[in-house]
């Protein structure tokens, strides 16, 4: 092939794992001098692949690599080799390759135990590789004692220091839950439940190259306004908007210099996004154009999951999200209900185009009535406070009860049921990459109304980055939660 190497894998043996894939196809894609491609999928009925990245098209392979990949029979595996140092970054020798359809298992030797990545989790920035299990499905509670539990995003992604100071990035590009078992050998594992082997290889050799070859996959990020920049007060529990007020004028009062001030869920009426209620918080949209005539910022929060009525007329975007039909739906084809701030909620299907209109147009509107600035896209990974739905999940169904569960827990713990349905694939697929699809339209709505958007999004996945920050979500006012909020 002119872009790189096409071989086929048929498989010899039994996994022991149901719905084994015969045949493989392997891309390797030479993508520039520094980023090498290896993509294994079944070589003959199309698999889940993540929509959200625009992965570059390669028509001809670059003269001089600085890495080279060789390939073994027995056992099947590869290699990848810094041609400059003769280092082994990559050796899939060390454990089998199972490809099954809810089981995807592979496993590389590690050149050191210098393992930087695998977020998001609230633990060193240094992976431990004492037999550690890294999971990665986004998880929208509050941070636990255990500092290796998987928490809002997932990052399949790491960086890895080689013994001479040099250092490589191995991205996989999978959506679906996954376990990352670090070893002493030092090794890796990769138990993943869907989708398909998409590997990319960063060969750097710094550090920061190795950032930059990464971004310019999955994009770089946005260039926030000026006063995003700023120091910016936010709390659940003003309740008013003259309390608000009163916070913002005694702050500066105080001479403390600051450039934003934001609402939390309090501001809106019954928790209903695109409301405010206009008896607590009657003055807001006056408290915002004061607060831009200083010179200053307003930032609202939005919720992915909107309040549930039966009366037609009491919450026109929930009558009119039902009529566009844009919301979640569960295995029997019914609208998903979860419990959120409105109690029954139901959830916004972003990955269909209709939602990101109705979202778009609905964030337009509201802005004629309060002119905010900014949006700040909370409980997205999308959280429920309730286990899967106010039914329960069908737990017969293989998404439900996959035959390997990464997190040692049931995947719909405060999130909704994974066989529900959704525009694009399943929830099952799509979970980790909510939140990019969300923040994505958010940020048009915002460049739309003419800002330079300023997105903040407590969820994440590679990507999310060109369209949004990121903070910590729930932490506790303690000194070893400040000094992890660094890494
Ligand atoms: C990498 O090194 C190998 C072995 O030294 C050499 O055969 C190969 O041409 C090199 N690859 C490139 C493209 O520079
Ligand atoms: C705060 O409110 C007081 C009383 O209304 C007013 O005199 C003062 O100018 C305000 N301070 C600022 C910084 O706006
Ligand atoms: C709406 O009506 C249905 C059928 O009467 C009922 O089961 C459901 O709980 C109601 N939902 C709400 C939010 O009141
Ligand atoms: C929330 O909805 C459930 C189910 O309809 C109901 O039993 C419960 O009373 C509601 N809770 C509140 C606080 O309204
Ligand atoms: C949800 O599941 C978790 C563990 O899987 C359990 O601890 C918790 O009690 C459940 N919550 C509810 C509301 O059922
Ligand atoms: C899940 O449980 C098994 C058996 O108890 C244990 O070996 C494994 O480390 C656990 N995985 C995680 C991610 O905690």
């Amino acid at each position: 092939m002119p872009w790189g190497l096409q071989a086929v894998l048929k498989r010899t043996k039994d996994s022991g794992y149901p719905q084994d894939v015969s045949l493989l196809a392997v891309d390797i894609v030479y993508i520039s001098k520094e980023t090498l491609r290896v993509k294994i999928y079944d070589a003959k009925e199309d698999r889940y692949e993540v929509p959200v990245l625009n992965i570059p098209k390669v028509k001809t392979a670059p003269q001089v690599t600085d890495y080279e990949i060789q390939i073994q029979n027995d056992p099947v595996s590869f290699k990848i080799v810094r041609n400059t140092t003769g280092t082994v970054l990559i050796d899939t020798s060390i454990g089998p390759l199972v490809f099954s359809n809810q089981y995807l298992q592979i496993s590389t030797r590690l050149p050191s135990t210098l393992l930087y990545g695998l977020g998001e989790h609230r633990d060193h920035f240094l992976r431990r590789s004492d037999w550690k299990i890294y999971t990665l499905f986004n998880r929208g509670e509050p941070p636990k004692d255990d500092p290796t539990m998987n928490m809002y995003g997932s990052h399949p992604f790491y960086l890895l220091l080689e013994n001479d100071g040099k250092s490589h990035g191995v991205f996989l590009l999978n959506s679906n839950a996954m376990d990352v078992a670090v070893q002493p050998a030092p090794a890796l594992t990769y138990r993943v439940i869907g989708g398909i082997f998409d590997f990319f290889f960063f060969l750097g050799p710094t550090p920061d190259e190795v950032i930059q070859q990464y971004t310019n996959l999955i994009g770089r990020p946005f260039l926030p306004p000026y006063w995003a920049l700023g120091f910016h007060l936010s709390r659940f529990g003003y309740m008013t908007s003259e309390k608000t007020r009163r916070v913002w004028n005694r702050t500066r009062e105080a001479g403390i210099p600051y450039d934003a001030q934001w609402s939390d869920i309090d501001y809106m009426l019954d928790f209903k996004d695109f409301t405010y209620d206009k008896e607590r918080y009657k003055g807001l949209p006056e408290l915002v154009d004061d607060v831009h005539k200083a010179g200053m910022h307003y930032v609202l929060n939005f919720s992915p999951g909107l309040y549930v009525t039966n009366s037609t007329g009491e919450y026109p975007a929930y009558d009119e999200a039902l009529g566009e039909d844009i919301f979640m739906r569960d295995i029997n084809k019914k609208i998903i209900l979860g419990k959120l701030w409105p109690n029954i909620t139901a959830y916004l299907d972003f990955s269909n185009p209709k939602a990101s209109e109705f979202w778009i147009n609905n964030m337009i509107t509201f802005h004629r009535e309060v002119p905010y600035d900014a949006a700040w896209i909370d409980m997205n990974e999308p959280y429920n406070f309730i286990n899967g739905s106010w039914e329960s999940c069908p737990m017969g169904h293989p998404l439900e009860n996959p035959p390997y569960q990464p997190g040692n827990d049931s995947l719909m713990t405060h999130t909704l049921c994974l066989s529900s349905h959704q525009y694009l694939s399943s929830h099952y697929n799509l979970h980790n990459i909510y939140s990019v699809i969300e923040a994505k339209t958010t940020y048009r709505a915002l460049e739309i109304l003419g800002k330079r958007p300023f997105v903040l999004s407590r969820a994440s996945f590679p990507g999310l980055g060109r369209y949004s920050g990121h903070w910590s979500g729930d932490i506790y006012s303690r000194w070893d939660y400040l000094s992890s909020s660094v890494p």
